[in-house]
């Protein structure tokens, strides 16, 4: 199956003026689904963290409509 490349970019504009609240959600899941990943980021800046993995996520997205542009940067 083809993916919808626009339709990705549309889905995650939506998120994106909630990314903190996303990536809080994130870890809230996984914490609850999985409490043994809990130990992983005992001294971890969850804020931080969350900015990073809404971050490493954006760039996940421009890279499916710009294959390898960090090559450029
Ligand atoms: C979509 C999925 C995920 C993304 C995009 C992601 C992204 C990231 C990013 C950007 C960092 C920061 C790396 C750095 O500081 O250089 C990180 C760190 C980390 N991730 Fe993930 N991650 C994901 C899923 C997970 C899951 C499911 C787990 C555990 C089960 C996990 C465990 C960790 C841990 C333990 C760290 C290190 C935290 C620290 O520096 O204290 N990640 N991840």
């Amino acid at each position: 199956m083809a993916l919808k490349v626009k339709v990705l970019e549309q889905s995650f504009g939506q998120v994106q003026p909630h990314g903190t609240k996303f990536a809080a959600s994130f870890y809230e899941k996984l914490f609850d689904d999985f409490p043994q990943a809990r130990s992983l980021f005992a001294n971890t800046d969850m804020e931080m963290q969350e900015k990073k993995l809404f971050r490493s996520l954006s760039l996940v997205i421009l890279n499916v409509r710009y294959p390898g542009f960090w090559k450029l940067c």
